[in-house]
C-alpha cells in the first residue's frame, strides 16, 4: 500500500518530532526534575485531547552551523486541546531543542496559535522553558519576541492568558509572561530575571543565586511577578486546570456554572463569633470567606504576596466570584503599596472577564510611614480605587468590622457604584478609629478636664455609640442592610441573582489612563 514510502516518511517525521532534541536531552530534562514539553501538555490537557499544529516547522537559519542542524518543531510544541472539555490553545517550549531558545520560526508558531485563539475567543496557555533569544539568529529572534509581546498586549482583556514558567526565562523574554494574566512558577527549577546573577555581580557586586534572584519563591513573595509557586511540574499544571474552572473562555462569555455546595457547617457556624469584641484583636478573614462560599471552592491567588489583602476565586451557589478581602491578621488589614497593586490587578481581571466581585472589608486605613509615602502609596492606592470605580461587573461588599477613612471609599463602597453593600452588626464605619478621633477633636476638652482619663473614656464611649457602628451609614443608604453573619451566604446568593443581568458602562473613550 505504501509503495513510495510516503506514509512511512510521515510516520518517521512524526517520530522524529516527538523526540525533540533526542533521548539524551530528554533524560537530562527528567534528571533535572522537569517534564518534557509534550509530557506537560499531556498532563495539562484532557487525556488524548491535544492536537498539534506545526510539528514539522523548522528554522531557516544558516549562520553558526545551524544550516547543518535542525529539529522538526523548532523547540516549541503548539496546538490546542481541552480542559474539562473546554477548548484552550497552548504552546510549550521544548528545552531539549536548542535550550528552548526562540527563533524566528519558533516565534511564528507561537504567534499562529495566539492569532487562532484570538479569532476564536479561546484562552492561551503558554509554558515557558527557554534559554531566551536564539543567539545564532540575532535580531530575527528579537523581532519574534516583539511579535509575541504585541499579541500578548492585544489579547489582554479579550481572552484569558496564563503563563507557566517551568525552566529558564531570562532577559526580555520575561515580558511575555509579565503581560499575561496569571504567572505560575515551579520551585527550584524555574527562574525569571531581566539580568542574571553574573551581570548582577558585575554591576552591583551582589552575590546571588538564580533561585534567590528570580526563583519561584522570590517572585511569589517579594516581587509579586508570580501568582503561584508550585512544588513541581505536576502540581503547577493541575493548578492551571483548577484556575480554568473559574474563567470564561473570552470577554464575551459567562463563567462556567457548577453545582452549588453548602459550606462546611462548622465553618459557617464560626461566622457568628469570629469577630472579636476587642476591635484591636485580629481574626483570619479566610475563615470568613470559607464560611460563606461553596465548600472547597476558594482558590487563592498571590497567597504569599501582600498577605494583608486576600484575593482569589470562589463559587457562590456554583457561580464564579472574585474575592477581595482585607486580612486583619497582617498589618491589621491596612492597605499598603503591595496590597493595592495586588488588589487592583485582580479586580481588573475580574472586570475584564465578567466575574462578579465580592469584597469582605475590615480595613483601618492606609499604612502610614515614609516607606509608603515615598514609595508612592498615593498613586498605587489610586490603582485599587480606580479599578473598583471602573468595574462594571456585579459588585458586592460585606463590611465585617472596620471601614475607616479613605479605605472605606476605596473598598467597593456604594459611592463608586457597588450594587449590594451590607454590614455585620460589628461594623464600624467612620472617618477613623475611636481613640484617634477623640484625641483629635476633644484634645483641649480632655486636657482641661479635672480628671482627663475619665473624661476621655466618656467621650470615647460617646463617639463609639455615634460612629463606631453601621447604622449611620445605613441611615443614608450607603449600606443596603445590616445583616447577621449567618445570613451572609443567602443574602449574597440573592444579590448575585438580582445582578446577573447587570448592564453598566463607562463613558466613551479611546482608553483610560489609570494611575501607573
Ligand atoms: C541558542 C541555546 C540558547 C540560546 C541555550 N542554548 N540557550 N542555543 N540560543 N539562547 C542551547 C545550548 O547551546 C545547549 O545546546 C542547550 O541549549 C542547553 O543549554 P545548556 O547551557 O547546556 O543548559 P543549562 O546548563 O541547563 O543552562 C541553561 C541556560 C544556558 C542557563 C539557559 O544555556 C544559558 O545561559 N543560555 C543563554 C541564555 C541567554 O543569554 N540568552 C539570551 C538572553 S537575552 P546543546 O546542543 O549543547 O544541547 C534574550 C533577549 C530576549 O533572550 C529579548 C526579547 C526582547
Amino acid at each position: 500500500m505504501d509503495q513510495n514510502g510516503k506514509v512511512a516518511k510521515l510516520h518517521s517525521l512524526r517520530k522524529e518530532a516527538k523526540l525533540g532534541g533526542g533521548q539524551d536531552r530528554i533524560d537530562k530534562q527528567h534528571e533535572a526534575g522537569k517534564m518534557t514539553a509534550r509530557e506537560r501538555l499531556d498532563f495539562l490537557l484532557d487525556k488524548g485531547s491535544f492536537e498539534e499544529i506545526g510539528a514539522f516547522v523548522r528554522h531557516r537559519s544558516r549562520d553558526f552551523g545551524l544550516d547543518k542542524i535542525s529539529y522538526p518543531g523548532d523547540g516549541v510544541v503548539t496546538g490546542f486541546g481541552t480542559i474539562d472539555g473546554r477548548l484552550v490553545y497552548v504552546f510549550s517550549q521544548d528545552f531539549t531543542v536548542f535550550g528552548g531558545s526562540l527563533s524566528e520560526a519558533h516565534a511564528e508558531k507561537i504567534c499562529k496559535i495566539m492569532d487562532l485563539a484570538m479569532k476564536n475567543g479561546v484562552p492561551i496557555i503558554g509554558i515557558n522553558d527557554s534559554g531566551g533569544a536564539r543567539i545564532q539568529e540575532g535580531v530575527a529572534s528579537l523581532g519574534g519576541y516583539a511579535e509575541v509581546f504585541w499579541r500578548n498586549s492585544m489579547a489582554s482583556g479579550v481572552v484569558p492568558q496564563i503563563s507557566a514558567v517551568m525552566g529558564p526565562c531570562a532577559g526580555g523574554a520575561v515580558y511575555s509572561p509579565a503581560l499575561t494574566d496569571f504567572v505560575f512558577m515551579v520551585k527550584n527549577t524555574s527562574y525569571m530575571f531581566v539580568t542574571g546573577p553574573n551581570v548582577v555581580k558585575t554591576v552591583t557586586h551582589e552575590n546571588v543565586t538564580s533561585e534567590a534572584l528570580g526563583g519561584a519563591s522570590a517572585h511569589s513573595t517579594k516581587s509579586g511577578v508570580a501568582h503561584f509557586s508550585s512544588e513541581n511540574d505536576a502540581k503547577c499544571l493541575l493548578d492551571i486546570r483548577k484556575l480554568m474552572t473559574y474563567l470564561p473562555l473570552n470577554c464575551e462569555e459567562r463563567t462556567p456554572v457548577l453545582k452549588g455546595v453548602e459550606p462546611d457547617p462548622e465553618k459557617a457556624k464560626l461566622l457568628d463569633t469570629i469577630v472579636p469584641e476587642n476591635p484591636n484583636k485580629p481574626y483570619d478573614m479566610r475563615d470568613v470567606v470559607k464560611g460563606v462560599v461553596d465548600a472547597g471552592s476558594f482558590f487563592e491567588i498571590h497567597e504569599n504576596y501582600a498577605d494583608n489583602i486576600i484575593v482569589g476565586f470562589a463559587r457562590l451557589d456554583g457561580k464564579s466570584v472574585g474575592i477581595v478581602a482585607n486580612q486583619p491578621l497582617s498589618l491589621a488589614g491596612c492597605l499598603d503599596i503591595k496590597a493595592s497593586i495586588k488588589g487592583a490587578r485582580f479586580v481588573r481581571f475580574c472586570d475584564c472577564f465578567n466575574i462578579p466581585l465580592l469584597v469582605f472589608e475590615d480595613v483601618p486605613g492606609f499604612l502610614p510611614g515614609t516607606d509608603q509615602e515615598w514609595g508612592g502609596i498615593i498613586k498605587h492606592g489610586a490603582k485599587l480605587l480606580y479599578a473598583f470605580c471602573e468595574a462594571t461587573v456585579p459588585k458586592l461588599t460585606v463590611i465585617t468590622r472596620k471601614a475607616y477613612g479613605g479605605a472605606y471609599d476605596v473598598m467597593n463602597s456604594k459611592h463608586i457604584r457597588a450594587d449590594y453593600n451590607v454590614a455585620w452588626p460589628s461594623a464600624e464605619i467612620a472617618v477613623m478609629g475611636t481613640k484617634g478621633a477623640v484625641e483629635i477633636i476633644f484634645r483641649k476638652e480632655i486636657a482641661s478636664a479635672d480628671d482627663p482619663a475619665t473624661r476621655q473614656a466618656e467621650l470615647e464611649k460617646e463617639y463609639e455609640q455615634t460612629f463606631a457602628n453601621p447604622y449611620m451609614a445605613a441611615q443614608r443608604g450607603y449600606i443596603d442592610d445590616v445583616i447577621l453573619p449567618g445570613e451572609t451566604r443567602k443574602k449574597l446568593i440573592n444579590a448575585l441573582h438580582i445582578t446577573r443581568n447587570k448592564v453598566d458602562s463607562v463613558p466613551r473613550k479611546k482608553h483610560d489612563n489609570l494611575p501607573l
